[in-house]
């Protein structure tokens, strides 16, 4: 099984954007974590971060192509803002789950509003790096119920 994770604007900046708000850890070390997690299961983790919202959207038709069975999405910023990745996740028919480091409904109110919670099936947010094991398990969980229905 494969399942994407991807990241998108100034998240390639972990470690070094604001680490109060997002922790000391690079992205690279929050991925090497998750790929050894995701192989313990036998599962392949493909990653890609981009801070521009039609990349991300490409990537995510692209994985759609490629067979994976599920995404897990940090879209930063572009959560707040992006039809056009919520119409991505929604044309992939893909179980997505949206996560975010910081808790966002404690912080200002733009970051309040997600454009692509209601193409999720899940979200999880505010466990700083330990958000992405979450969603990570979260995913999992969804794509067995939907196997056994
Ligand atoms: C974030 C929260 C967003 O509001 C912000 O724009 C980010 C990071 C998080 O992981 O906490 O870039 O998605």
């Amino acid at each position: 099984m494969k399942i994407g994770i991807m990241n998108g604007p100034n998240l390639d900046r972990l470690g070094k954007r604001e680490p109060g708000i997002y922790g000391q850890q690079t992205l690279a070390d929050i991925l090497d974590m998750l790929r050894d997690h995701a192989r313990s299961k036998g599962i392949v983790l493909l990653d890609y971060q981009s801070s521009s919202e039609g990349f991300l959207v490409d990537k995510i038709h692209a994985w759609t192509d490629e067979d994976v069975t599920g995404l897990l999405i940090n879209a930063g910023a572009l959560t707040h803002t992006s039809i056009a990745l919520h119409d991505a996740i929604k044309a992939s028919c893909l179980p997505a789950v949206e996560l975010h480091l910081s808790h966002v409904h404690q912080r200002e109110e733009f970051r309040h509003h997600s454009m692509i919670a209601p193409a999720c099936v899940g979200l999880v947010s505010g466990f700083g790096a330990m958000s992405y094991q979450m969603a990570f398990e979260g995913l999992l969980t969804k794509i067995q119920q939907k196997d056994r229905t």
